[in-house]
């Protein structure tokens, strides 16, 4: 699958999905622009990369404040001429084992600032530019907790729903711009965000593998080659989806 000419933004890319997208894709060719609020993990996410012959280049962003966001957009295409394709992974985990009448105003304001707002935020800024170049390519990082209820963490299931929602919305608006929008819905994945759920119940490991009927969690590779297929023009007639890669736990 090749992707290469093609530039693309990764937020969120200096760990776990999002660092193993920016590997994948840029092993298939791309120019990859490894965002992150983290620069140091951004940074070593892009050496990895370019040490193996890649390309890719580190910015810090956070997705949630919207100067930051367009300034990232506006420096890629500066750099490069254009931008191919936008993936809005960057995420928060918020309060987990919380019920909604427990749940903190403070938590809900910073997990749909982040998951959100923020993936509109890159999504407005990127459709402007891309409605210029008059093509483009949105993939967003939802999640299972985005398609099926899952309590106690309230904050981060609207905010995935929205996810989907804006996702499936914008793609009736701009498929006739020659603009695809789609989003990955994984589940359980190893990663920072899932560690450090199970660091604080660590009881909760089998507990979810047991509603998993392939009894594991995923790995960030698995849920990249998804992002690797949106990406690339091998998917060329899909907009508006979610592909949902979670061991079959949505059967359940
Ligand atoms: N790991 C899972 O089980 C799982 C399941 C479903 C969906 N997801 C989603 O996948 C995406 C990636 O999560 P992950 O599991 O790789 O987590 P992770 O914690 O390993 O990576 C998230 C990255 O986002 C960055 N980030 C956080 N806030 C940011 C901000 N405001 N601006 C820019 N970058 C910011 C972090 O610095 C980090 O590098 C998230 O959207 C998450 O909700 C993860």
């Amino acid at each position: 699958m090749s992707l290469e000419n093609k530039v693309v933004i990764i937020t969120g890319a200096g760990s776990g999905i999002g660092a193993a997208s920016a590997i994948l894709l840029a092993k298939h060719g791309a120019s990859v622009i490894v965002a992150d609020l983290n620069l140091k993990s951004a940074k070593s996410v892009a050496n990895k990369i370019n040490i193996a012959g890649g390309r890719a280049f580190a910015f810090q962003v956070d997705v949630s404040a919207f100067k930051e966001v367009e300034l990232l957009i506006a420096q890629a295409i500066k750099n490069h001429g254009k931008l191919d394709v936008m993936i809005n992974n960057a995420g928060i985990g918020g309060e987990n084992q919380k019920k909604t009448a427990e749940h903190t105003l403070e938590d809900w304001d910073n997990v749909i600032a982040v998951n959100q707002t923020g993936v509109f935020y890159c999504m407005k800024v990127a459709l402007g530019h891309m409605m210029k170049q008059g093509y483009g390519n949105i993939i967003n990082m939802a999640s299972l907790a985005g398609l099926k209820p899952s309590g106690y963490n309230l904050s981060y299931s609207a905010s995935k729903f929205a996810v989907v929602g804006m996702t499936k919305s914008a793609a009736l608006e701009y498929g006739r711009k020659n603009i695809r929008i789609n989003a990955v819905c994984p589940g359980y994945t190893h990663s920072a965000l899932l560690d450090k759920l199970l660091a604080s119940r660590p009881d909760m490991s089998d507990t979810l593998k047991q509603l998993i009927p392939m009894d594991r969690f995923g790995d960030a590779d698995e849920i990249a080659e998804a992002v690797l297929w949106l990406a690339s023009d091998k998917s060329k007639y899909v907009t508006g989806q979610t592909i949902t890669l979670d061991g079959g736990m949505s059967l359940l």
